[in-house]
């Protein structure tokens, strides 16, 4: 990459990063540190062209795991902490500091975004905004729970002030694919119900977290919100084996998911907030809309290069159509545009070193079963880029079948009977979302029935998507463990608990009494407007 051709509001600097978060201080790092590269070529000081240096970050171990746990413990107090006992009202207010200090970095935010996992500009924004307008939405989300706990029950002779309340000490470990959106999507619900968290940046898309710690510094009381950085093995392993975690909360692959379960001495308390993998399929019928169809699969088999878990990752085509689907399809991958992020291209660089190789690995093992690359520059590598490439015919012998491919490959299975790819959905261990693109309604009615049994959202003639964030995000089997929106999230990192008394006339003094001295943070009536 030439230098002159980078926008100049996009030319980045080396940043050492060597502050982390644990106890409301922001401490300064002298252990060992990890270089942070991009993929992104350009030439380094002695005009040598190669991965772009970054910067640095700490390289974290058990010792500081441990005392971050240590410090969200403390603040949680077993639930006698300032943060899990402070008002409804005065949390949100922290929440609400913290978002006005977290839009003064959008622009650091976004170009890392751009360097280190290499979206698109406008993708990048896009992750900005959403994840403020996330986080604007749950204090309204909450402000409604709130309000609807805000009087009393009375049944059989019990009066009941039902509430949510937070769990515990809650372990945030978020992907590289969305580093800040899906991690604040688990953060944000998760401290704003009064949990206290310890929270370490995925392994790609670190050094964007960076320029917020002095927000969560000086928005939360001390050890609300721990920030480290490492490795997952070095950090997370050991805080899980303390036992002190009260929610995993994970957006990755379900094998991290369960060994770090596994370490976790108490299980049975454990609670698992987990987006996981997923190989959702588009089913294409015979009377499908071809050209929308296409249209749809590319967004959703190649948006950010297919790197997305609610990406299409099998497409099954009528075998009445599929030719004409090929051709439209193939062609249209072809004229997708590849270039640097902040050219705005559909594709970009692919930020994980050993992605493309892994991408041949499969294209390989898929031709030796008989599929074709049927698109003309299906497979083209560059440095750090793989041309999607459009497998045919696909089938279950092939590692392309099975696996969840999470990058710019597609493979396409011709069907006759609509029970081929219902049964291989049923017997598939993921249970994400499903594409459904036809238009008879005979055919789709009974179609949706069964889907909807095997995943968690049918998206007629629409490729599968996680937004608008307000729509639950759930998944079967091995895609997921409860359910993320703005709303159920919510839920998921809170537990119900409430005062109950018998209605005597003394109980009922007491309580009048508690409400009008608001002695109790709990006990109140009060309607957060
Ligand atoms: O990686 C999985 C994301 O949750 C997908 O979200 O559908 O908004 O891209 P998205």
């Amino acid at each position: 990459m030439n230098e002159q051709n980078i926008p100049e509001k996009f030319k980045i600097k080396p940043q050492h990063s060597n502050h982390y978060l644990i106890n409301g201080e922001l401490r300064k790092w002298d252990g060992n540190t990890t270089e942070v590269y991009s993929v992104i070529k350009t030439p380094n000081k002695q005009g040598e062209i190669g991965p772009t240096f970054l910067g640095t970050v700490p390289d974290m171990g058990e010792k500081t795991a441990l005392e971050a746990v240590e410090s969200a413990n403390k603040a949680y107090n077993r639930g006698k902490g300032a943060w899990p006992t402070m008002s409804v009202s005065d949390r949100l207010k922290c929440m609400e500091i913290f978002v006005e200090k977290m839009k003064l970095h959008r622009e650091e935010v976004v170009k890392l975004l751009m360097w280190e996992i290499c979206k698109n500009k406008t993708d990048s924004y896009k992750e900005f905004d959403r994840t403020i307008d996330y986080i604007l939405n749950t204090i309204e989300a909450y402000k409604n729970i709130d309000r609807k706990g805000a009087k009393f029950d009375s049944q059989d002779g019990v009066l009941a002030h039902i509430r949510r309340g937070p769990i515990g000490v809650v372990l945030c470990l978020g992907p590289y694919n969305y580093p800040l959106n899906e991690t604040f999507c688990l953060l944000i619900p998760a401290i704003i119900m009064g949990n206290t968290a310890i929270f370490k940046p995925a392994k790609i898309g670190v050094l964007l977290i960076t320029p917020l710690l002095k927000a969560f510094q000086e928005s939360f009381p001390p050890g609300v919100v721990n920030i480290l950085f490492g490795r997952g093995r070095s950090i997370a392993s050991p805080i899980m084996k303390t036992g002190i975690i009260d929610v995993m909360a994970l957006i990755g692959h379900s094998s991290s998911a369960v060994s770090l379960q596994d370490l976790h001495p108490n299980k049975n308390r454990l609670r698992l907030v987990l987006g996981l993998e997923a190989k959702n399929p588009g089913i294409v019928l015979p009377d499908a809309d071809l050209e929308h169809a296409v249209k749809e699969c590319i967004s959703g088999s190649l948006s950010f290069n297919g790197q997305r878990c609610t990406a299409l990752k099998v497409l099954y085509v009528h075998e009445s159509i599929v030719n004409s689907f090929n051709e439209l399809f193939t062609k249209a991958v072809d004229n997708l545009k590849f270039g640097m992020p902040w050219e705005d291209t559909f594709l970009t660089p692919l930020p994980e070193k050993s992605k493309p190789e892994y991408i041949q690995e499969l294209i390989s093992d898929a031709t030796k079963y008989g599929a074709k690359v049927i698109n003309k520059k299906g497979g083209e590598l560059s440095d750090n880029f793989s041309f999607p490439a459009v497998l045919y015919p696909v089938n279950d012998k092939m590692r392309l079948f099975h696996e969840e491919q999470f990058g710019p490959i597609i493979p396409i299975i011709p069907y006759t009977d609509i029970d081929m790819p219902l049964n291989d959905m049923a017997a598939s261990n993921y249970g994400q979302q499903v594409s459904l693109f036809g238009e008879n309604i005979d055919d789709l009615g009974p179609l949706i029935d069964a889907l909807a049994n095997l995943v968690c959202r049918v998206n007629l003639n629409s490729a599968c998507q996680r937004g608008p964030d307000v729509y639950p995000f759930a998944g079967r089997k091995n895609s997921a463990v409860s359910t993320l929106s703005v709303y159920d999230a919510l839920r998921s990192f809170s537990i119900r608990t409430f005062v109950a008394a018998k209605n005597s006339s003394k109980n009922k003094k007491i309580i009048e009494n508690l409400l009008d001295s608001k002695v109790s943070n709990f006990v109140t009536t009060e309607y957060l407007l």
